[in-house]
């Protein structure tokens, strides 16, 4: 009775279980084994039934020993028919992102003038042609406010109402400089300005590699007293050997610009070829990066500034360009297109 009941209680789980078992009720010196042995002493008349009793025991026994000898080959085999786990394997890659080669470029040009005292300013994407054109001295024939480049969400003109409430697209960042202007004019006492506008502008222009009908600018404006062109010079000089490295060469170009006189356009030696000759720079070494010039007196005028006392200067750059030089990226519809192959190389950067 009290082996049937270890019998039943006894739960193999694990190989080792099974031999266990095996060992206590089947084996050969098992407790079962030893009762057949004592049968001997059992008098005659009794060893019959008391032979059954242990005959049943024993199949008993056996059966479970069976049933426990089954589960665990099962165990074994589904066990074994699990792929095995290749350690060596790579793991998952854990994707985290990354940031836009020209937001990273974007701040980077915001931390370099940050350093040297000039703040991030910020105004609207969608103007009037006043800020855009009318006070940075473009004249109302000027080809910048053609159809072709400039992007109208209202154009009054047409209707015959008041020519200079035309409303459009930023075409660039020099909204900014006439909003700054104004508002610090307007200050019971004039406190210098010394702002960068990084923001997005837009043009008329055919999609290509080299042309894009958004694109973003960081414009810059100084005006204080007895600010000159040297000034213009020592910043954008710095901006440039910040930007890139001590070596990279400048130029300042005489051009010319509606709202600045005199002009320049910087250009910087070719970040790509080293100056050797490529088609970025279409082999002349140089490539432009930026328009500047010392603010006119008509549009210091134009915002309430006393252009007698005041004088200033101005730059605008295009943060695509910055971006091309500094990163090789020699397509512009790789900046929008948003290929993983491109975006995955800034990772970490
Ligand atoms: N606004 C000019 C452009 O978009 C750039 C510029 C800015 C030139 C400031 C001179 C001074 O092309």
């Amino acid at each position: 009775k009290e082996i049937y009941q270890e019998i039943e209680q006894f739960n193999v789980a694990s190989k080792d279980q099974l031999e266990q078992f095996r060992l206590r009720f089947v084996g050969r010196k098992g407790v079962i084994t030893e009762l057949f042995e004592g049968l001997k002493n059992v008098p005659q008349e009794d060893r019959r039934a008391v032979g059954q009793e242990l005959n049943g025991l024993k199949n008993f026994a056996l059966e479970r020993f069976e049933a426990f000898t089954r589960t665990i080959d099962e165990q074994q085999s589904a066990a074994d028919s699990t792929p095995p786990v290749d350690l060596t394997l790579p793991t998952v890659p854990n994707l985290t992102g990354t940031q836009h080669p020209l937001t990273l470029v974007r701040q980077r040009i915001i931390q370099i003038f940050e350093r040297i005292g000039f703040n991030v300013a910020d105004g609207p994407e969608i103007e009037t042609d006043w800020y855009n054109f009318g006070a940075l001295n473009f004249p109302d024939n000027h080809p910048a406010r053609d159809m072709q480049d400039t992007f109208f969400v209202e154009k009054k003109s047409a209707t015959g109402q008041d020519s200079a409430d035309d409303v459009l697209l930023r075409t660039h960042t020099s909204n900014v400089q006439i909003r700054l202007m104004e508002r610090h004019s307007k200050a019971d006492t004039f406190r210098p300005i010394r702002s960068i506008m990084p923001g997005r502008v837009y043009r008329n222009e055919t999609i290509s590699a080299r042309a894009h009908c958004l694109f973003h600018q960081v414009e810059g404006l100084y005006i204080d007293r007895n600010v000159g062109f040297k000034d213009l010079k020592d910043t954008l000089y710095h901006f440039v050997k910040e930007m890139f490295n001590k070596d990279t060469r400048i130029r300042f170009r005489p051009s010319y610009f509606p709202f600045t006189e005199p002009s320049a356009e910087i250009d910087i030696s070719c970040q790509i070829c080293g100056g050797s000759g490529c088609n970025i720079c279409k082999h002349s070494g140089w490539v432009e990066i930026a328009g500047s010039g010392m603010v006119d007196p008509q549009v210091l005028a134009n915002c309430g500034i006393d252009p007698e006392e005041y004088t200033g200067f101005a730059f605008g750059m295009g943060v695509e360009r910055i971006t091309q030089l500094k990163y090789v990226v020699n397509d512009l519809r790789l900046y929008t297109e948003n290929d993983v192959r491109f975006l995955r190389q800034f990772e970490g950067l």
